[in-house]
């Protein structure tokens, strides 16, 4: 699990998502900061992916953008609350909390 930590994320509140994450997080689940996702006017924003068992890269791409990869979810608009709902429903129960999924593309409809 991706939280970027740009500066406007940072100002909305990403590092309070961050620490509500690490906090909560199962042992199966790395949080890390992720870099910025060029979606700061939706954020704060967490991406969740599979672990791929690859080594981490600190400087990997998908830490810069969405990977649109099988197993990728997008979370946008993320406070602590919304991400503990998706630590205690996606990752320890493979429930989708699609209400919370972002698409950028719809970013005019909210
Ligand atoms: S800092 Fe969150 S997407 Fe840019």
């Amino acid at each position: 699990m991706a939280v970027c930590k740009g500066p406007d994320c940072t100002m909305g509140g990403s590092d309070a998502v961050f620490a509500a994450a690490k906090a909560q997080a199962p042992g199966n689940c790395e949080v890390y900061r992720g870099g910025c996702f060029g979606l700061c006017h939706l954020g704060p924003n967490v991406v969740l992916r599979e672990d791929a068992g690859g080594k981490r890269d600190p400087f990997s791409r998908e830490d810069f953008e969405l990977m649109k990869t099988p197993g990728e979810t997008y979370y946008w608009r993320m406070d602590p609350a919304k991400v503990k709902r998706v630590l205690e429903r996606h990752v320890a129960h493979g429930e989708r909390q699609t209400d919370l999924v972002g698409d950028p593309a719809k970013e005019d409809e909210f």
